[in-house]
């Protein structure tokens, strides 16, 4: 596991997007997974501002989200495929086509998400955030451990921390559809952010902690090529 440490989310988005364009200058075509969130708006506006300044091209680029909540409407403002478009690729080069976010209305077979990707080539490089409860995509603590792209029920707390971007806690989705653990292990390569001091019991978690279901980040601790990008205060309660 490879710690970065950064002092805010500003200077980690300029981190993380510098590995994620050297992925693609490496490989053109290469397959990304990506998250939604707070954490790497910062990420997405430096690779904007890449592609802006021609630095980078996102042509050849495939894509696929982590998660989406069910029952959203792609076009409705709260959904992450809206946020996706919003955030990124309406800003850049990328093929519409080539960029995959789970259906939160066609649910019924979510494992074909996992088939999608497995065709594709597998994912190269895996973007996360971090849930306050440990959680990375929508694996809510408990999750089994090789569990792949399935339908979730959200946990009480992850719906209150996630109220801030509706108009009401009742407006929030209670399920969602998300990538497994197995699903995101499967990634050749995992890059996650933290920021935050809500982010410091997780992060402890996941770098020092037992590897358990209880705190479902602490998986990465099995995983061969992780690199970490953390804060000051999200990395304030490691030793
Ligand atoms: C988002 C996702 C979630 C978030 C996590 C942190 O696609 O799967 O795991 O990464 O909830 O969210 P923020 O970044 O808003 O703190």
């Amino acid at each position: 596991m490879k710690i970065i440490k950064v002092k805010n989310n500003q200077e980690a988005g300029i981190q993380a997007a510098q590995i994620i364009l050297e992925k693609i200058h490496a490989n053109p075509g290469c397959i990304l997974g990506l998250a939604t969130g707070s954490t790497p708006i910062t990420t997405y506006q430096n690779l904007i501002k890449a592609y802006e300044h021609k630095q980078v091209s996102f042509k050849d680029v495939i894509t696929f989200n982590l998660d989406e909540y069910k029952g959203l409407n792609p076009t409705n403002p709260q959904s992450y495929r809206f946020f996706m478009n919003n955030e990124l690729f309406d800003h850049i080069d990328i093929k519409i086509e080539n960029t995959h976010v789970p259906s939160g209305l066609h649910t019924q077979n979510p494992a074909l998400y996992d088939q999608k990707i497995h065709k594709a080539g597998g994912i190269d490089l895996q973007l996360l955030g971090l849930g306050v409860n440990g959680h990375i995509g929508f694996n809510e603590p408990g999750t089994a451990f090789d569990s792949l792209t399935h339908v979730v029920d959200l946990d009480p707390s992850t719906i209150a921390v996630n109220a801030r971007f509706f108009d009401s806690i009742d407006l929030v989705p209670t399920q969602a559809i998300s990538m497994g653990l197995k699903t995101i292990m499967n990634a050749k390569q995992i890059l996650l952010i933290a920021t935050g001091a809500n982010k410091a019991e997780a992060i402890a978690h996941l770098i020092n902690g037992e590897i358990t279901p209880n705190w479902p980040c602490s998986i990465l601790q099995q995983h061969p090529n992780v690199v970490i990008i953390i804060d000051e205060a999200a990395g304030s309660l490691l030793k």
